[in-house]
């Protein structure tokens, strides 16, 4: 295995995403999942986000077989044991990051391990690694291959060699790179988030059709999607969970979660990966 190998762990929408941007910058993945069939559905959906490129003739089409020859699938975490940064995307749930994490701190002996969290503390997340200095945050946002940024958030224990490696991977994926505190949010959600949440309110107040919602935002204030869609894209579980994290970090009780919102979750509407949230999805 090449010294350039990046470990990617979940092979959902965001792991799909980076693992895409990493091959088609030049590196060799080792994507790991625990659901064989979540695996051949990622290296499907990178297929696709690779063909689109292709069709805009921004990636020629060889370049595109070489990319993908560059990703490798594993059910077994083992396969990430020589990997030089590890990158985790797996869902939002603190005890199974912080086991993940732990077992990957005692798998790999230099390795960076860099989280996606949207939310959670990397410092608590670095307290149960046994090289704490080598955790940081490496934030991207939805979807991974269009937008530019990468927040990259620094752990009470994380080393300035951690985040100069993690801000140069951003660089040579073509992404910025913004240093932000290991704060709850950090900057781009507890920004976005508050505002969904707001526009969830509106709706439950019966002030505006969701439709209308959004286009108020799209036309009003320039945004390429209106809020409700945006909570649809996200995944409505996910706003929610940040919102908790933002009104437990601070007490403040402008963070509390809208309770149409809630329900929502309660109910299983999502957004798009259960066709049904604020709108629904064919
Ligand atoms: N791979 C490569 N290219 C892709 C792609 C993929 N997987 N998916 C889309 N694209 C390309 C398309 O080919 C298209 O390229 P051109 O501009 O060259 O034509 C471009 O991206 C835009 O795609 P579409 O034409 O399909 O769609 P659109 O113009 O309606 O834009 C959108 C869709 C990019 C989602 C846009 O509406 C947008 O940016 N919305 C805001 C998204 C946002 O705010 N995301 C942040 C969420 S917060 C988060 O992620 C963090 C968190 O922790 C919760």
């Amino acid at each position: 295995m090449s010294q350039q190998s990046i470990g990617v762990v979940g092979a959902g929408t965001m792991g799909q995403g980076i693992a895409q941007v990493l091959v088609s910058s030049g590196f060799d993945v080792q994507l790991y999942d625990v659901a064989d069939e979540q695996l051949t559905r990622a290296r499907g959906a990178i297929d696709k986000g690779l063909g689109k490129l292709v069709a805009k003739e921004k990636l020629a089409e060889a370049d595109k077989d070489a990319a993908l020859a560059r990703l490798s699938t594993s059910t077994a975490l083992d396969a990430l044991r020589d990997c030089e940064v590890i990158i985790e995307a797996a869902p939002e749930q603190p005890a199974l990051k912080e086991k993940l994490f732990r077992d990957l701190s005692h798998l790999t002996h230099d390795a960076i391990l860099a989280s996606n969290t949207s939310s959670l503390s990397l410092t608590r997340l670095a307290a149960v690694c046994e090289r704490p200095e080598r955790v940081v945050g490496m934030h991207f946002f939805n979807p991974v291959p269009v937008l530019g940024l990468v927040e990259v958030i620094r752990a009470e224990q994380t080393s300035d060699a951690t985040v100069a490696r993690i801000e140069s991977l951003a660089r040579d994926l073509g992404k910025t790179a913004v240093a932000i505190a290991d704060s709850p949010g950090f900057a781009v959600n507890r920004l976005l988030v508050p505002m969904i949440n707001e526009a969830a309110f509106l709706l439950q107040e019966g002030a505006a059709t969701p439709a209308d919602i959004d286009q108020s935002m799209k036309l009003g204030a320039a945004h390429p999607m209106g809020p409700l869609a945006l909570a649809d894209l996200i995944g409505l579980d996910v706003c929610l969970a940040i919102m908790e994290v933002l009104q437990e970090g601070f007490g403040d009780p402008k963070y509390r979660p809208c309770p149409l919102l809630k329900r929502m979750v309660a109910a299983g509407y999502l957004g798009r990966k259960t066709g049904r949230g604020f709108h629904v999805y064919g």
